[in-house]
């Protein structure tokens, strides 16, 4: 036991609590570093030994916790968070002495023998792929009372993301003989749903020992420049999100990237929580990075000067390296006006910036990036973003915390890693389940993607018809219809299951022209064959072939009849109990065929 002592009379009930031998050594360790640390208000004013004892030790774990789940723990996080917060109050600029210019760009949003050759090299790495998801967000805008994860991408039949990514990985593992490991990061908000759905769904047919959960911790927030941790109340700590930039210093600490290393495995290909989209692209992404010796690459999307979505530079300072960064679009138009461009960020001949939208998907080569966790200990590019209550920038309107963002990494690169951007088309490759209704319908009409769970199912069927017309079948929309302020294209509404298709060529190979149209719903699984299949509107056409066999359809029409029927919801259904609240988030329902 070290005995914690101070002559400060306001820390004498607590210095005689601690000496009591009601602390553990590591409470008391604690204790200590956090005095040499100046934070001492955290046990100043203290109750007498008996009063609310249970509440000082509920405290000290939480600071425990706290402790044991940042590198080198909370000394390190208050001398970290000094440091960036003088630099806040100092106004540095991150970016001053840096020129942006365009980052090394290979350009797949459009379709041909490029795009096929990425995908075909990227399917011979999958095996040597690991796929990391985050899955920590509150998702405060989208306002949904679970997790994100257990939201159907589509509900023709009702397929939770986490289902469709477990299939993915079904599907991959299947295909290149190897276990593709999934690992999840989790926070506490979102850790017993995540458990809960794995254990429901018996881990979506993924073996225990395929999966790795990493749950991420909050952070104390900081009332002042001395980061002083801020306190709710006498023994309640305030904590707050750490941010995305968590996985990567778990994946380090928990030793996940040197075990996956160790077995062989090359890259891994960061994905989001609600991107049902992801799966199109990750082949080819992953095949550009091995063609072009990436070891990070970025999955970006084109995007219009101003748009509300970060762009990547690269940022050219002389005597440094080159940088290639996510630049939030509210400071790339300034630092372009300041250097290269007075105008700002400018269209080029497309009407695109040349520097591309970031949507956080990112394949990452696993060697280099274990040199780089190992040289940061796994915290990297903590950032601090203070909202200053007064014109010398020393005092905060509330509390402030370190934060980390996942697509930062680079900012830690220090030996020639190679960066790179991957451009697909936006529907593509994203469309995520972000928003709720209104704030959706806001976007729609301001001609933004409206990110909702609508417009992410609709972008869902939009990526099948896609992969039907590339393999040459005949694809006649149906009307685009709004429902609740977000465009809907009714149909066909197209699935198909990666254990039909992994990639283009494999829809290629499986369909030989064929029509289909309207309202129609078609939905692929296992190894199926489509030989000049016309399918009407109002029909459907399910076609599931079970592992180990084969089922082949050939000239084939099939009529409208009982089908799939899209229903939308009326305003007492939209406010009734009985109305699930991933009907909710949509504004309609579909259902199944009659029996
Ligand atoms: P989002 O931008 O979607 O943020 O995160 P969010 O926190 O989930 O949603 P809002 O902002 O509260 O509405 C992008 C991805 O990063 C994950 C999310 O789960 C999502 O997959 N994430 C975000 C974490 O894993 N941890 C975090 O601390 C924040």
């Amino acid at each position: 036991m070290i005995p914690v002592t101070s002559t400060d009379p306001r820390l004498e009930a607590f210095t005689t609590f601690a000496n009591s031998g009601a602390l553990t050594e590591a409470q008391s360790t604690l204790c200590a570093a956090l005095l040499a640390e100046n934070q001492h208000h955290l046990f100043a004013d203290w109750d007498p030994a008996g009063t609310r004892d249970a509440d000082k030790l509920a405290f000290l774990d939480s600071l425990l916790q706290a402790d044991q789940s940042y590198p080198g723990g909370l000394p390190a996080y208050i001398r970290n968070a000094r440091h960036l917060l003088a630099e806040a109050s100092a106004g540095t600029n991150p970016f001053d002495g840096c020129t942006p210019a365009q980052p090394d760009i290979v350009d797949l949003s459009t379709f041909g023998p490029e795009y096929d050759k990425a995908e075909a090299t990227g399917l011979e790495c999958l095996g040597q792929t690991a796929i990391v998801l985050v899955a920590g967000g509150l998702g405060e805008r989208l306002g949904y009372h679970g997790i994100k994860l257990d939201i159907p991408v589509e509900t023709t039949e009702s397929t939770t993301y986490l289902a469709h990514y477990a299939s993915f990985i079904r599907a991959a593992s299947k295909r290149t003989g190897r276990r593709i490991p999934l690992i999840i990061m989790t926070s506490r908000d979102t850790h017993p749903g995540t458990i809960a759905s794995l254990k429901a769904n018996a881990n979506f047919g993924l073996a225990d020992d395929q999966i790795t959960i990493l749950r991420q911790e909050l952070v104390p927030a900081l009332s002042d420049l001395d980061a002083h941790l801020a306190l709710e109340e006498k023994y309640n700590l305030i904590l707050k999100p750490h941010g995305h930039g968590d996985i990567h210093t778990l994946l380090h600490t928990s030793g996940t990237a040197a075990r996956l290393a160790a077995e062989g495995f090359r890259y891994l290909m960061f994905i989001q929580d609600t991107n049902g989209q992801v799966f199109n692209a990750a082949l080819a992404a992953i095949g550009v990075s091995e063609a072009r010796g990436y070891d990070f690459n970025s999955i970006a999307v084109n995007r219009v000067p101003g748009e509300a979505v970060g762009g990547i530079a690269r940022l050219v300072k002389p005597g440094h390296p080159d940088l290639t960064l996510n630049v939030e679009y509210n400071q790339l138009d300034p630092l372009l006006r300041a250097t290269v461009s007075p105008e700002g960020d400018v269209p080029d001949a497309r009407g695109y910036s040349l520097f591309p939208g970031n949507i956080n998907l990112l394949v990452i080569r696993l060697a280099p990036y274990i040199k780089v966790l190992e040289a940061s200990g796994g915290i990297v590019a903590e950032f601090v973003n203070p909202k200053f209550a007064d014109a010398s920038r020393t005092t905060f309107k509330k509390p402030a915390r370190l934060e980390t963002l996942m697509q930062d990494l680079p900012k830690s690169f220090s030996s020639g890693e190679k960066t790179g951007v991957t451009i697909f088309d936006r529907t593509w490759c994203f469309s995520a389940c972000k928003n709720n209704l209104a704030d959706a319908a806001a976007k729609a009409a301001a001609n933004s993607p409206a990110e909702s769970a609508s417009s992410a199912e609709n972008d869902f069927y939009l990526a099948g018809r896609q992969k039907l017309r590339m393999a040459g079948m005949t694809v006649t929309d149906g009307p685009v219809r709004s429902i609740r302020g977000i465009p809907f294209t009714t149909g066909p509404r197209v699935i198909l299951r990666p254990s039909f298709a992994l990639t283009l060529q494999d829809v290629r190979d499986r369909i030989t022209g064929g029509a289909i149209s309207g309202n129609a719903t078609l939905i692929l699984e296992g190894d199926t064959r489509l030989e000049h299949v016309v399918i009407k509107p109002g029909a459907t056409f399910v076609a599931k072939a079970p592992e180990g066999t084969q089922a082949i359809h050939t000239n084939t029409t099939i009529p409208a009849g009982a089908t799939y029927t899209l229903h939308e919801l009326t305003d007492a259904e939209m406010s009734s109990p009985d109305t699930p609240e991933f009907l909710k988030i949509r504004g309609y329902r579909i259902t199944p065929p009659a029996a």
